[in-house]
């Protein structure tokens, strides 16, 4: 018993000390962790959370669109996601008219409901362990053959899957390369917008209160999936039926108990938990300090903009959105990891592994040497990784003459090819088009001022490192006259008539030409040229140290639970309903209430603007049954493990209803991408009972309420 217990002890002690909450977990591994998921309050088996044979949580999960996550939750295939995830559906059917964003949008039956081409909902149908598969007939072979052979396993396994179904599949290394699993889908084509809440309620809190708690953000939207008549995946038509699930979740009006259990199923994007210190210092003294300056530039200039003209609010609404989320994430990002002394964690894990390396002659040959490896290739690359952030920022990020510029030049590479084929002229009209869409968002005075400021902090970022010539020793400023006075890129009248007069030698004349064009194309060719090839080696090889170091940590760690880094794969994370206290002297409550929506409605900020009828039926307290000891519940957290993708994600409770919709998290957890820290990481949802608030009395579409099936406590 002694011996036990300094055993736990010492296992306790580790640096690599995880806890419970840490770790977002394959379903089909679920069953190694159900024990300790019952001790903490679930009372579902594995088996009813993820399973291939019968109907299980896994078929109530949906991938939103690629990038988000949603859940069924009646048999008329009733989804329901974030309204940040729907957001470009929404604006999509928007006009002034009917302007969904600020009033909302509830279809009174299903033949109001609207469809969304090119928008998708995928099921997944397994998740299979193929590794051993992947890597038959590998040993021996050479890098490249290896390769060579590893791809046709995967085509031949791929090929096995899909045969004779309605299926896709996809072959995802996990862990590095360490394994490989299979992830066999059925895709719906035909998902159609039910009802969306006013900004101001589904954006409620806007930039000020994104990655903040308190939260109060009734951040949702209604889906609804439709099937052909076989219930099967269907290009958007109107036969098809509303899509009968394998599952659905039953949506809980239960009082939440602080403490309970809570899961979280979804989609989550990227964690980069095994960075050695040497990259975590690079990250958090240079790379991100960097490109946050390099964001501070270009929303100083869209901010002013949006401050002064409403044009350029609604031109600019979602582009700032997009730059001011990573942005504010990665200030929350560095202030998180600097609190907890990230880099010395990092440090003592380092000492730990390797110890544990020394302990024994056979590991110390394998691993003993990979974290001096890994932080010896960060400090070699270091110039050569920075430059590509910086590239990314400007390049892609920045001016958006520059998007432009590779959407021509993509187009006039084509040219004698459309020539040939007799479709130039379609693909003109396809260009012409593009430009109108591109150009209704776009202010040429923004664009140049984002220029000139971001040139400048680009050639001051990247100092001595590679550079176009062109910026050497010039005044950016007036650089940035000629391009903006001149290029056709930067404005749509002489964009249109470059259009109109093409001819074979326009694109020779464009590159010889036209300045705007020119400092795109040498800034791209040097970031091609002088980045990528150092950059395709260091990643590379980094991955390849990587999973020797994952390797080595599973294989030294058995007493760890270890979980594979985030890949868009479906993944379980479970937690507590619990608040937190990151702050010295303050404490974070678990939850909020629409008293908080009105006293934030009281101040002046306009992100937090109401129309009146959410200020009339707050005074009414007319919270019916969604009310818990007199209060209605707009958002709470929890300590799950989460990231970018879960957004949408169902909170489920210990006995499988549905709680809420992840949506974010709080400043002080974005650190999570890189370290988990269970007393401070808190992720962020809007309350069931809030949702089906704002339906059934906001709304009046209390016939959505009515398709799900509602769970109560027992009186
Ligand atoms: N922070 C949330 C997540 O990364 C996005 C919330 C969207 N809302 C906003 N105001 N941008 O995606
Ligand atoms: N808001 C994020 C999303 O859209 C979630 C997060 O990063 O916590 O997926």
């Amino acid at each position: 018993m002694k011996k036990l217990s300094i055993i736990l002890f010492l296992f306790i002690s580790s640096a690599f000390r995880l806890t419970a909450e840490e770790g977002m977990l394959i379903p089909s591994l679920v069953s190694a962790f159900e024990n300790d998921m019952q001790a903490m309050g679930m009372k579902l088996s594995a088996e009813e959370i993820y399973s291939v044979n019968n109907s299980s949580l896994k078929d109530a999960i949906l991938h939103f669109g690629g990038g988000c996550t949603a859940e069924l939750v009646s048999k008329q295939g009733l989804l329901l996601t974030n309204h940040h995830c729907g957001y470009s559906q929404i604006q999509s059917h928007s006009s002034i008219e009917n302007d969904y964003l600020k009033y909302g949008f509830w279809a009174k039956n299903k033949g109001e409901e609207k469809k969304n081409p090119g928008l998708t909902a995928s099921r997944v149908v397994r998740i299979q362990d193929v590794t051993a598969t992947v890597l038959q007939g590998t040993q021996g072979l050479s890098q490249s053959d290896k390769l060579l052979k590893m791809q046709s396993n995967i085509t031949a396994l791929i090929e096995d899957a899909i045969r004779g179904n309605q299926y896709s599949a996809d072959i995802k290394p996990f862990n590095y390369g360490n394994d490989f699993y299979m992830i066999v889908k059925e895709t719906f084509r035909d998902i159609r917008l039910v009802g969306t809440p006013p900004n101001s309620i589904g954006k409620f809190g806007g930039d000020t209160d994104n990655w903040i708690w308190p939260r109060h953000t009734g951040d949702f939207s209604v889906f609804r999936v439709y099937a052909n008549s076989n219930n099967e995946p269907s290009d958007i038509n109107d036969s098809n039926q509303p899509y009968a699930p394998l599952h659905f979740l039953p949506v809980s009006l239960k009082n939440r108990v602080p403490g309970e259990f809570t899961m979280v199923y979804g989609f989550p994007g990227t964690t980069e938990q095994h960075l050695s210190s040497e990259n975590l210092r690079f990250i958090m003294d240079q790379e991100r300090p960097a490109r946050i300056k390099m964001r501070d530039k270009s929303l100083s200039v869209i901010n002013a903009g949006m401050r002064s003209s409403d044009l350029t609010r609604i031109q600019y609404a979602s582009k700032q959105a997009r730059i001011a989320n990573a942005w504010k994430k990665w200030i929350g990002q560095i202030g998180g990891l600097k609190t907890v002394d990230a880099i010395q964690i990092k440090l003592d894990r380092e000492k730990e592994y390797n110890k544990r390396a020394a302990s024994k002659s056979a590991w110390q040959d394998k691993y003993g040497n990979v974290i001096e490896d890994m932080n010896e290739l960060v400090i070699k690359y270091k110039g050569a990784d920075f430059g590509y952030s910086m590239a990314i920022e400007y390049l892609y990020i920045g001016p958006e003459l520059f998007k432009r510029a590779r959407t021509i030049n993509t187009f006039l590479s084509n040219y004698e090819k459309y020539k040939e084929s007799n479709s130039l002229d379609a693909e003109i009209e396809k260009q012409i088009k593009g430009a109108n869409a591109f150009f209704k968002n776009y202010d040429e005075n923004i664009d140049k001022k984002i220029f000139q400021l971001l040139t400048e902090e680009y050639i001051k970022q990247v100092g001595d490192g590679p550079l176009p010539e062109r910026f050497k020793n010039v005044d950016i400023k007036s650089l940035a006259d000629k391009v903006y006075a001149n290029s056709i890129l930067t404005n749509e009248v002489r964009f249109i008539k470059f259009l109109s007069k093409l001819k074979s030698k326009s694109f020779s004349k464009l590159k010889k030409k036209d300045i705007g064009f020119m400092v795109w194309s040498e800034s791209d060719d040097n970031f091609r040229k002088n980045i990528i090839p150092d950059i395709r080696v260091y990643k590379g090889t980094m991955d390849q140290m990587l999973k020797l170091y994952v390797a080595g940590k599973v294989e030294m760690f058995p007493e760890i639970n270890h979980w594979p880094d985030a890949n868009s794969s479906m993944r379980i994370t479970y937690g507590k309903l619990e608040g937190s206290a990151p702050h010295d002297g303050m404490k974070y409550t678990n939850h909020t209430t629409i008293d908080g929506v009105i006293a934030k409605n009281n101040s002046d900020n306009p992100d937090y603007d109401l129309l009146p009828r959410m200020r009339e039926l707050a005074k009414d307290k007319d919270y019916g049954d969604y009310a818990q000891d007199g209060e209605l519940w707009v958002c709470f957290t929890g300590s799950n493990h989460t990231t970018g993708g879960n957004s949408g994600s169902p909170v489920i409770d210990g006995e499988g209803n549905l709680m809420g919709l992840n949506f974010d998290r709080s400043w002080e957890s974005t650190m999570s991408d890189f370290m988990f820290d269970a007393s401070r990481c808190r992720n962020i949802s809007v309350d069931i009972r809030y949702v089906l608030w704002v339906m059934d009395r906001y709304a009046n579409a209390k016939h959505l309420v009515d398709e799900m099936t509602i769970v109560r406590d027992a009186k």
